[in-house]
């Protein structure tokens, strides 16, 4: 049977979303798990923008493996030696050069002519060639272009060595049968086009970027472009897991294969909403908190009859099994390393060691614990990364008429700093303030602070999410703890934490 295949675009044009920084480490671990649901292609960043994308998309192309690595790159020889230098050790490396084809960017943005455009772009192709025959060329735009120059553009550079023609709808413009159309005229009108694989990447402004998708892959398109939650430039990119998941749910329409492990999506989705602090919508697709959930009454009742009256997926088959009882105060170091073995996740001795403590003093004060306490622990140390601050001691005291105050201890390389203050508005704002100086950074601006709790009851841990803009970039931080106040400390260091990061590799 046929597939498609799924190039993951979360590290790069996901990384676009308004306000969002992420750190090497972060993309590791994000690139590590797209792996671990066997995406075909990660494309890991923009290297000559900064040195910080470029080391992210070397970490990836040097731990990541079982993927192809793509860096993007202008049609510019420097931006294509360096995506090269970025991506060469990787297993499968892959460049991906762009150019816009459309009159509008063509007389605005670039003030080049078609065959200006289309000269450009066979260099830039043959460069590449130089390094790896793996080329991937996009016609920015292309939804906007003219389908004749689209088609001489396409037919040129498969001359020059590009084996994946990407057809983007840059700005969303474009509606479901006529991007179909477009996908065809392509194949019909460019006469190489059976030495290429057909790309697409859609857009969402019109929340038509999965439909989009979905009719090019009717119309012959073998490679989609997509990224987690559907993050990226503006209205964001089609997302993966509605995408795969329309696959796997009506693959009596589409007769595809589904490579990808579905049940990996729930984890990717988290980890990348709180990696970058674009939380989901409620109602969102797939992931969102009410996707698998029933509100009326006859709807309950059907499902409890037989789940699949109401529901065409079953909430496992995205890696959902959230609510399920899983361990306990008598639960040892074996059933702790069963449980983890069984979700994958992979922790040397010590940090085994350290993780079964905290185990430990979760167990000590909530009797059952769930998968989703044991996976909200672990997603505190998803990455590692060099910490410059840890949170060792906090105490706040508040009450009605009280004026709030924070003391806050922590490590700073090795050495203990601590501070007392009374100050803030509120609780919180004691600790955040007090934490601003004590390590000396006053100008940050809180820009959301959100707590969840992890499971229901009264002894579910609580998850604080927060976003702070530090010199113009917005860096989050997230944790999950049994007291609520110890949880926001520890998120508003990892922001500090992860600034510090990015000033170093900028
Ligand atoms: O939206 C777009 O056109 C892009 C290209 C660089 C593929 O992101
Ligand atoms: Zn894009």
């Amino acid at each position: 049977m046929a597939s498609v295949k799924i190039f993951d675009t979360t590290l790069r044009d996901g990384e676009q979303s308004p306000g969002v920084t992420l750190i090497p480490e972060e993309k590791l671990a994000i690139a590590k798990q797209l792996a671990k649901m066997k995406v075909n292609v990660i494309e890991a960043g923009f290297p000559i923008s900064s040195d910080g994308d470029f080391n992210a998309v070397k970490m990836v192309s040097e731990n990541v493996s079982g993927v192809e690595v793509a860096a993007l790159a202008r049609c510019r020889k420097g931006d294509i030696d360096r995506a090269w230098e970025a991506v060469r050790d990787a297993e499968n490396p892959r460049i991906h050069v762009f150019i816009a084809s459309s009159p509008i960017h063509l007389e605005y943005k670039l003030q080049m002519t078609e065959d200006e455009v289309l000269n450009n772009a066979v260099e830039a192709v043959k460069h590449a060639a130089q390094y790896t025959d793996n080329i991937e060329f996009s016609a920015e735009d292309a939804s906007r272009s003219d389908i004749d120059f689209l088609a001489r553009l396409f037919e040129a550079v498969i001359e020059a060595g590009a084996k994946v023609i990407n057809i983007p709808d840059t700005v969303g413009y474009s509606v479901p049968s006529e991007f179909g159309q477009m996908i065809k005229d392509v194949k019909e009108k460019t006469p190489n086009i059976d030495q290429a694989e057909i790309s697409v990447h859609c857009h969402n402004d019109l929340g038509l970027a999965v439909a989009n998708s979905l009719a090019a892959i009717e119309n012959g398109a073998t490679q989609v472009e997509v990224s987690v939650n559907g993050i990226g430039e503006r209205a964001g990119n089609a997302a993966l897991e509605e995408i795969v998941m329309a696959l796997y749910t009506r693959q009596d329409y589409y007769n595809l294969d589904i490579t990808q492990d579905t049940t990996q999506i729930a984890r990717l989705s988290k980890l990348v909403a709180n990696s970058t602090g674009i939380s989901l919508q409620a109602n969102k697709a797939i992931v969102g908190a009410n996707a698998f959930a029933h509100e009326a009454g006859i709807h309950q009742d059907g499902v409890i009859k037989e789940r699949t009256t109401y529901e065409i997926m079953d909430a496992k088959t995205i890696g959902l099994d959230h609510n399920k009882l899983v361990l306990g105060k008598h639960s040892g170091r074996h059933a702790l390393k069963d449980f983890l073995d069984k979700y994958d996740y992979e922790l040397d001795e010590e940090s085994f060691e350290s993780f079964f403590k905290r185990f430990k003093g979760l167990a000590d004060k909530k009797k059952n614990i769930s998968n989703a306490d044991i996976i909200a622990l672990l997603d505190n140390e998803l990455y590692d990364y060099e910490k410059i601050y840890e949170l060792e001691y906090i105490s706040v005291l508040t009450g009605k008429g009280l004026l709030p105050t924070a003391t806050v201890r922590l490590k700073k390389e090795g050495e203990i700093i601590q501070s007392a203050a009374c100050n803030g508005d509120g609780p919180v704002d004691a600790i955040f303030q007090t934490i601003n100086e004590l390590t000396g950074m006053e100008d940050i601006k809180l820009m959301s602070y959100k707590i969840d709790a992890v499971t229901e009851g009264k002894d579910a841990l609580g998850e604080a999410f927060i976003a702070a803009e530090i010199d113009g970039k917005i860096f989050t931080g997230h944790s999950s703890q049994t007291d609520i106040t110890e949880a926001s400390a520890a998120a508003y260091i990892e922001a500090i934490n992860k600034y510090l990061v990015y000033m170093n590799n900028k």
